[in-house]
Parts: C-alpha cells; sequence; structure tokens
C-alpha cells in the first residue's frame, strides 16, 4: 500500500528511471502520483491525483532536471485522493520533500507541537509532519536532520526523504518495506523489488529502525542507537521479464495463466526441509494457521486440509482477530502464516504477538527478503514469481498446493502428496486452454448484470466458497458471498429468488450428495445453479468441468471463478489489474 521510490545516480537523470519505476509500484496504490528531483539547489516536482498514465500525459513525468529523486505512487489514508495530498510533500520552504508508506500514529500531537513553532501545512496527510520535522534540524544536514525527526514518530513506515541542498537520498524503515538495489553507477530504494529489477537483482534489506544514506556511497544506521550497520549484498532470482505484462493485456490473465508451471515449483521443495517442517508441526502443542483476505481463506482451507490429511487439528484465525487468542500462546505453540507479500500488517502484528509469547513461526510465503520471510523460524518460499496484479490468483493456488503437501508429509505420506499434486499441476496445465476460457467467458456474459453471486461448498471447498466470492467481489464489484452449503437452510436462502446464480463446488468426494442436495434446494427456490465439478448433474444449469484431484480439489476448483471474475470485470468496465478502492500488499492496519 502506496509505493515509494528514490534513486541516485552518478550521471543521466533520474525523472525516466522514477517514472517506469512508479508503473511498477502502481499496484501499491493509484490514487495519486508523484516525484521530485534535486538540481541547482532546489527541489522540483510534479504530482498530481490519478493513474500515472493520465498524468504522465499532462506534466510529462519524465522531465525533471536532476540525477538524485524520490516518486509515489499513493493508496489514500489520511485525506483524500487529490493534488494536495499527494506526495511528495514539504518542508515550509520547499527545501525537504518526503515520500511515505505507513501510518504516524501521533501526527496529530506533532502537528500541534510544529504549528505553535510556527509551520504552516497545507495537506490533510498525516505524512506532512515529516519534512517539518526534517526542517526543524537541516542545519545539521539531511542525514541528521531524518535521524532526528524519525525519534519523534509512532507507528509502521517507510520513507525517503532528498533535499535542495544535497544530492542525498536518505530512506528509513519501520514496519513497512524498503528495500535497497546497488547496480555499477545507480543505486535505488523501493517498497519491492520489481521497481528496480529492470537495473539490478543485487539488494540490500533494511530491517525495523534502520536508516540508509545514499550519495556517492551507501551507509546504514540503527535509528534508535545511531550506530553503523554493514549489510549483506544479495543476489535475487527473479527477472524483470517476470515483472511484465508480456503478451498479456492485463497481469491479472497472465498470472491465471501462469498456474501452469507456478503449482509445479511450489511444490518442488527440499524434502528433507519438507520432512523436518512436518515433525516440527507434529511436536507442536497448539497450532495455528493465520493469514488475511485471500491467503486468509488459504488458511481456513489448511485447517480443513490438515484434518481430513494429517487426522491433526490446527486452529485458523484471521491475522487481524488473532491478538484476541494470545492467552492460548505457549514456547510450544506453532504459528503457520501463509502470505504472498510477506509484508502485511495485521499479518505481521499477529507474528509480534505470537513471538512475544515465545512462539515459533513457520511461513508460507512468496517474497523472498519479505518481512515475514525474515521473521519466521522457518520459511518456504512459494516460487510463484512477482504476482502485480491486486487479486492473488497464482501466489493463492501456490499456497493452497503446499499447505496440502505440509499436510501429506505430516501424515507421513509425503510421496502420495507429491505424486497428487504433480499430477494436479499437470491437470492445471492441460486445463488452462482458450477452449476452456472461453466456455467460462460465455458464463461471464450471462452472468453480468447479476445483482448477486453466491457460491457454495462443503468441506476443504468451503473456504474455496468464501475465495470464490472475494474474487469475484474485487475484481467485478458484483456482490458475492460464500457459504457452506450446509448452513443455506439456516439463512441465506432468502436471498435466492428466480434467476439468481448460485455457484457449487461439487467435488467428487464425500460431501457430493450433500452439496448436490444444497444445489437441489437453491434451485427450487428459482436460482440458477452454476457446476464447478469433475462430472456433470441434472441440478447444474451450467458445467465448469475439473479434472477430479481428490484432497487437492481447492486447487482446481478456484481457477474457473479467477478467469470467470477477471472476464466479469471486462464486462462490467472494471480494471481487472486495479481493483477499486483495494491495493496490493497492505502495510496498514
Ligand atoms: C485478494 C487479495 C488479498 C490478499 C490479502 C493478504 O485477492 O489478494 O485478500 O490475499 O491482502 O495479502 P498477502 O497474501 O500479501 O499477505
Amino acid at each position: 500500500m502506496c509505493g515509494i521510490f528514490g534513486c541516485v545516480l552518478s550521471e543521466g537523470s533520474a525523472a525516466p528511471i522514477i517514472h517506469r519505476a512508479l508503473e511498477r509500484l502502481e499496484y501499491r496504490g493509484y490514487d495519486s502520483v508523484g516525484e521530485a528531483t534535486v538540481y541547482g539547489g532546489r527541489v522540483h516536482v510534479k504530482k498530481a491525483a490519478g493513474k500515472i498514465g493520465e498524468i504522465h500525459k499532462l506534466l510529462n513525468l519524465d522531465d525533471l532536471p536532476g540525477s538524485v529523486g524520490i516518486g509515489h505512487t499513493r493508496w489514500a489514508t489520511h485525506g483524500k485522493p487529490s493534488d494536495r495530498n499527494a506526495h511528495p510533500l514539504f518542508d515550509c520552504k520547499e527545501n525537504v520533500a518526503v515520500v511515505h508508506n505507513g501510518i504516524i500514529e501521533n501526527y496529530q500531537e506533532l502537528k500541534d507541537m510544529l504549528i505553535e513553532k510556527g509551520h504552516s501545512f497545507i495537506s490533510d496527510t498525516d505524512t506532512e509532519i515529516i519534512p517539518h520535522l526534517i526542517e526543524e534540524n537541516i542545519s545539521l544536514g539531511l542525514e541528521k536532520a531524518v535521524m532526528e525527526a524519525v525519534r519523534k514518530f509512532e507507528g509502521r513506515y517507510a520513507i525517503a526523504a532528498i533535499s535542495s541542498d544535497e544530492n542525498m537520498l536518505v530512506g528509513v524503515r519501520r514496519g513497512s518495506p524498503l528495500i535497497v538495489g546497488r547496480s555499477e553507477n545507480k543505486t535505488f530504494i523501493a517498497s519491492d523489488i520489481p521497481a528496480f529489477l529492470n537495473h539490478t537483482n543485487q539488494v540490500m534489506y533494511l530491517d525495523d529502525n534502520e536508516m540508509v544514506v545514499i550519495d556517492g556511497n551507501v551507509r546504514f544506521f540503527n535509528t534508535e542507537t545511531g550506530q553503523s550497520i554493514e549489510k549483506r549484498l544479495i543476489t535475487i532470482n527473479w527477472d524483470a521479464k517476470q515483472a511484465e505484462k508480456g503478451e498479456y493485456p492485463y497481469f491479472v490473465i497472465k498470472e491465471i495463466m501462469e498456474q501452469k508451471e507456478t503449482i509445479m515449483r511450489a511444490i518442488n521443495q527440499d524434502e528433507n526441509t519438507i520432512l523436518r517442517t512436518a515433525e516440527e508441526i507434529k511436536r507442536a502443542y497448539g497450532t495455528f494457521f493465520t493469514g488475511c483476505g485471500t491467503a486468509g481463506k488459504v488458511c481456513m482451507a489448511g485447517e480443513y486440509i490438515f484434518s481430513k490429511v494429517a487426522k491433526k487439528h490446527v486452529n485458523f484465525v484471521i491475522s487481524s482477530e488473532f491478538p484476541n487468542y494470545k492467552h492460548f500462546l505457549t514456547d510450544k505453540t506453532l504459528l503457520i502464516t501463509i502470505s504472498q507479500s510477506g509484508e502485511t500488517a495485521d499479518l505481521m502484528e499477529a507474528v509480534e504477538t505470537a513471538r512475544k509469547m515465545g512462539v515459533k513461526v513457520l511461513s508460507l510465503v512468496n517474497v523472498m527478503g519479505s518481512s515475514l520471510y525474515r521473521n519466521s523460524d522457518y520459511a518456504f518460499l512459494l516460487n510463484a514469481g512477482p504476482e502485480k496484479a491486486v487479486a492473488s490468483t497464482k501466489a493463492t493456488t501456490a499456497q493452497l498446493a503446499l499447505v496440502t503437501l505440509l499436510a501429506y508429509a505430516v501424515a507421513g505420506r509425503l510421496q502420495e502428496g507429491k505424486r497428487l499434486l504433480m499430477e494436479t499441476a499437470s491437470k492445471v496445465n492441460d486445463m488452462l486452454n482458450p477452449r476452456y476460457e472461453a466456455r467460462i467467458a460465455e458464463l461471464a456474459r450471462k452472468l453480468k448484470d447479476s445483482q448477486s453471486i453466491y457460491i457454495i461448498g462443503r468441506s476443504l471447498n468451503y473456504p474455496m466458497a468464501m475465495e470464490a466470492a472475494i474474487k469475484i467481489m474485487e475484481l467485478s464489484n458484483i456482490h458475492a458471498q460464500g457459504f457452506a452449503g450446509g448452513e443455506l437452510k439456516h439463512g441465506p436462502l432468502a436471498l435466492i429468488q428466480d434467476g439468481t446464480p448460485c455457484i457449487v463446488f461439487a467435488a467428487n468426494d464425500e460431501t457430493r450428495v450433500d452439496i448436490i442436495s444444497n444445489a437441489m434446494e437453491v434451485k427450487a427456490r428459482g436460482g440458477y445453479i452454476i457446476g464447478v465439478s469433475p462430472r456433470n448433474n441434472e441440478v447444474f444449469d451450467y458445467w465448469i468441468k475439473v479434472p477430479d484431484v481428490g484432497n487437492a480439489s481447492p486447487v482446481v476448483n478456484i481457477i474457473p471463478i479467477q478467469i470467470l471474475a477477471y472476464h466479469l470485470a471486462l464486462l462490467r468496465g472494471c480494471d481487472p489489474d486495479y481493483c477499486r478502492n483495494l491495493a496490493k500488499s497492505v502495510t496498514v492496519k
């Protein structure tokens, strides 16, 4: 949420590099865009509310002088999207410019103090107090002034700052991601690696309460002690092409299609590590799955999969509610976290809560070097490659596959699990062909004007019904809701009228008879039944065939709904990559 970027070049113009980087960070927020550079003893700026493409047409974002600069793409928290609230934000004399991702919790108190000292503010943001606090000590130089300023904030943030008098960029991290990238004659800071991946794959991670100062050199400090820190340069195995759309019109359809390979990559883990982890899970006394949104639904599916395959009870708690469970945590508890970005604030808070109680943390995460990856005792990388569309697709099925594999490992049936998932990966590869997409696009045309779409499932596919609802809502803005099939008669059936669409996940397992009965109940009240199932049934008005993959059915069931949601988005004029009011990598609580 909010993308920040900064660069220091030994020669050449920073603005075109900032502009391209902001395009790559746009998935983190698309309410406004801005950039600022240092040149000739002044800070130069361009910024406005709106999407980067439109703003570039108006302002030409490539045209700012100087080889040091910062940029920002915003997801609004404090202050509505407007030119005035767009970052970078300035001090009184417009000598200091700051971009920020996160929330400054004590901003009101600091703002009151600064106003009393004579500072004047022009935006409604929490961010604006930062350049003014830096201004207080700017006579000491940017490096010292930033260090003094950040000691006064509370909250989670990553910031980048420049000033008119120094060819220097300063970045600070506490709770929101900030990564340094280095090539021979360019140094970058960014909220996410794809921002600079076309220049370098050599990175250094900032930890909380750390500051980086980039001029001719790159130096790191702890902001609490002021002591300098050594950092290791790490090589990232993503390439820039993976983070581009290529031949596809949108990231989301590219990422859906990439599931031909990503499921296989997710399960291609070191077997000894899987077996050691399985032992750790068996040893734990009190095990919790936690995650948010889609990843939370995978956690919930994990609860069912572990129960069914490994006969092990694992509690599921969505991360924002996890602190309520702290009384049940001991040093024998294991927390299994699932996340694409590894930066989600609610999840990181759950990890903090658990850590304080001595809990061990095992993570399934896509982004190497993310906060979650680095704060875990054991971490598996999903290996799905960069996921840029706001709606999670390929990371979801990678998570589902890996959770299923772990459950088989805990059951002492790792090879069986591996065979099942390899077969699933190969069947997904066959499934994702143009004819299959066309059949789902045809369904999208039938459903595009629906007021609501309901989805039902049982057992492993109950969480998938809820995940299907997330996909449809966020991509197409149609109201959608997932229910356990057995719950319909306890309330939701009241919503069914003539033609109400109801998607039914009817796996070929012990739940089939009951879920088909539930579908009958909906049909008897006028519902239009869409069956997602390996076998057709007379109750289905529209059948979407999925392969029969036993306990891996959640992996194959969700894919046609991802495609459906994408086509609904196209038909309804929604941007399939940038879901309304949402952003990827949710670094605010
Ligand atoms: C929906 C979606 C979100 C994320 C959630 C957690 O498609 O992507 O619900 O799943 O914000 O994000 P991560 O997985 O990055 O922790």
